[in-house]
Parts: C-alpha cells; sequence; structure tokens
C-alpha cells in the first residue's frame, strides 16, 4: 500500500503562525505537526509516501523531511496549486499511486489510536474512521440506521444528521483514482472527499470503523492547544 500525506491549505486560521511556515509544520509538543500523520502511516507499514503541499513554504517541507531516508521511507512531493477539495489529491497523485491501493491522511490530523493492523490488513473497497464529535456540522457526518449501518455521508450538515464525523484517515483500493476522476466540484468549489466515499458506499464497498482514542485536526488555534496538551499528557504517561 502507498500513502499520501495532504498538507495543502494556507493554514489562514492560524494565522500570524502560519506567515512563515506552513500550519503542518508548527510544533505539537516536542515535533512538526506533520510528524504524528506520517506515523500513522509508517506505523502501518506504508514507506512509500507522497507529500502533497501547497505552494507557499514548500521548501520548508524538503529541508525538513527530505527524501524519507532519516525516517525509513521514500518521499515524493507535488504541489496542489490551489486548495480545491481532499479528492483532488487522486488526480495529482495519478502517476504516484500507479494502480495500487492507497491511505491518505491529513497533514493535520494526529491521532491516538494505533491503525497499523487494520492498514496492513486492507484489501479492497474504502475505509474510513468515525469519531462522535460535540461539533458535527465542521465535518463529513455519516448517517447510521439503527442497526448502525452506514446510509449515506453528508459534508458540513445544516440539519442535525449523527454525531459521527469522519476523520482525516482515508483507505482506498486503486478504483479510488477513476472514481476522483467522476466528481464534479461541489457548490465550495471543492472535490468532496464525502462524494467519493459516498460512491464506495453505493457500491456497498464502504467500512466504518470507530476511533476509539483521541483525535484531533489541529486546524485552528484551540485545535491547535488541544493536540499539544494530547501529545503532552500522553509523553508524560510513559
Ligand atoms: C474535511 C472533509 C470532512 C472531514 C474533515 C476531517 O473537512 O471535507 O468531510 O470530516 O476534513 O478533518 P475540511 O477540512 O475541508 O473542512
Amino acid at each position: 500500500m502507498k500513502g499520501i500525506i495532504l498538507s495543502g491549505g494556507s493554514g489562514t486560521r492560524l494565522y500570524p503562525l502560519t506567515k512563515v511556515t506552513s500550519k503542518q509544520l508548527l510544533p505539537v509538543y516536542d515535533k512538526p505537526m506533520i510528524n504524528y500523520p506520517l506515523q500513522t502511516l509508517l506505523s502501518g507499514g506504508i514507506t512509500d509516501i507522497l507529500i502533497i503541499v501547497a505552494p507557499d513554504h514548500a521548501g520548508d517541507y524538503l529541508k525538513y523531511l527530505g527524501s524519507g531516508k532519516d525516517f525509513g521511507a521514500k518521499f515524493t512531493y507535488e504541489i496542489q496549486d490551489k486548495p480545491e477539495g481532499l479528492a483532488q489529491a487522486f488526480l495529482i497523485a495519478e502517476s504516484f499511486m500507479d494502480k495500487e491501493p492507497v491511505a491518505l491522511i491529513l497533514g493535520d490530523n494526529i491521532y491516538e489510536d494505533d491503525f497499523s493492523e487494520i492498514i496492513k490488513n486492507f484489501k479492497s473497497g474504502a475505509q474510513i474512521f468515525v469519531k462522535e464529535v460535540p461539533d458535527p456540522e465542521r465535518f463529513g457526518v455519516v448517517r447510521f440506521d439503527e442497526q448502525m449501518k452506514a446510509l449515506e455521508i453528508v459534508e458540513k450538515p445544516q440539519e442535525f444528521v449523527s454525531k459521527y464525523a469522519q476523520t482525516g484517515l482515508y483507505l482506498y483500493d486503486h478504483t479510488v483514482l477513476d472514481k476522483a476522476k467522476s466528481l464534479k466540484p461541489s457548490s465550495r468549489g471543492e472535490l468532496e472527499i464525502t462524494d467519493l466515499n459516498n460512491l464506495y458506499l453505493k457500491e456497498g464497498n464502504l467500512k466504518v470503523g470507530l476511533v476509539k482514542g483521541e483525535w484531533v485536526d489541529a486546524g485552528t488555534i484551540d485545535a491547535l492547544y488541544k493536540a499539544n496538551e494530547m501529545i503532552y499528557k500522553k509523553k508524560q504517561k510513559k
């Protein structure tokens, strides 16, 4: 399986911290943020990793991550010129993916869970990971029936759907590229990961896993603070 870390965007919500470097390189306790999603992929045995970055501060990634040798991995880089959706990652990654299954993780998502076995055992279809949140309107949200069978995913629902947000780790088989190519931009002008996942769901090929431990999408100041606290506490326990 190959890996993609999507580390685009301009980090406007973290300004002025993001004036001199990228959001995903800001410190989370003792390491740059991107270390954590990178570790999630590495622990699953994924070492061939594409890092997709925004044009601003792209050089900082090369400086920090380099060839990947220091991490026991091989890194490739691509630029996402504009933040036009998470699913755009697959169009950018077409030649890199080479018809193999792929794990996509967002460069600002930090998990406590260990996904290594799930990643290693992934075979076909797609798998997403949901977490109960107090503010589901900020995310893609999964609607379930009484048996907890997923019915659909709704991006940033204005009316209550459920409390289960899809988080920033996604596993896909090689059909993801054709599916991503079939997507049309949403009303916010993005190729939505939610639309992509709904295609797998309609085929009956989407697995929904539960995130058991803590999860932070560190895109805001408060979330960044929470992420620091989460890692700090984890280090104290050791
Ligand atoms: C994106 C996805 C959303 C998902 C979230 C996870 O949101 O569109 O479905 O729940 O990542 O972090 P965005 O970062 O575009 O607000």
